[in-house]
């Protein structure tokens, strides 16, 4: 925790020491650790000054936060409204099952994280996939498979190096 404290320094700031800075809080760390660990939540509680379980509650009214890494190919599924009225939610169901996890979650192999995202700001391809840098426009649930095979997971890769 001690190292953790030391890590997070430079975010957990005495002029942030307010409960009005929680959710840029929150940010700040997910932004450089690319989720939120339970110790990282914990140590933000305590430099507030506020219990863990306001904080966990924080963490979990918002769907922006995470509570799992990122994988090696971060999944976005776009959710914003021209995505959802062109089919988004069976898109970004698809994507679950192929990659058997849930939203939130990632692979057992860290190949793959999947998460529902806002507007990404290219409505007119809707509706819209990005994993890492790459966008991925007019999906379909048929198309989910297509695009995931394209991309080698993270244990393929490593087998293939030895
Ligand atoms: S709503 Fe999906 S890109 Fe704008």
């Amino acid at each position: 925790m001690e190292e953790l404290k030391q890590e997070l320094a430079d975010i957990l700031k005495p002029d942030k020491k307010n409960r009005r800075h929680l959710i840029s809080l929150l940010q700040e760390v997910q932004q450089r650790s690319g989720y939120l660990s339970k110790e990282a939540m914990l140590a933000i509680a305590e430099f507030l000054d506020i219990p863990g379980s306001t904080v966990y509650g924080i963490v979990t009214f918002y769907n922006q936060f995470r509570f799992t890494p990122l994988g090696k190919h971060p999944v976005k599924v776009c959710m914003g409204t021209a995505c959802h009225l062109s089919g988004g939610k069976l898109v970004l169901e698809a994507m679950a099952r192929e990659l058997d996890i849930e939203v939130g979650g990632i692979t057992s192999d860290h190949g793959f994280s999947l998460d529902r995202v806002a507007c990404v700001g290219c409505c007119a391809l809707a509706p819209v996939v990005v994993i890492g840098d790459s966008v991925y426009p007019k999906m379909t649930p048929p198309k989910v498979e297509e695009v995931l095979v394209t991309i080698k997971p993270v244990s393929q890769e490593q087998s293939e190096k030895q």
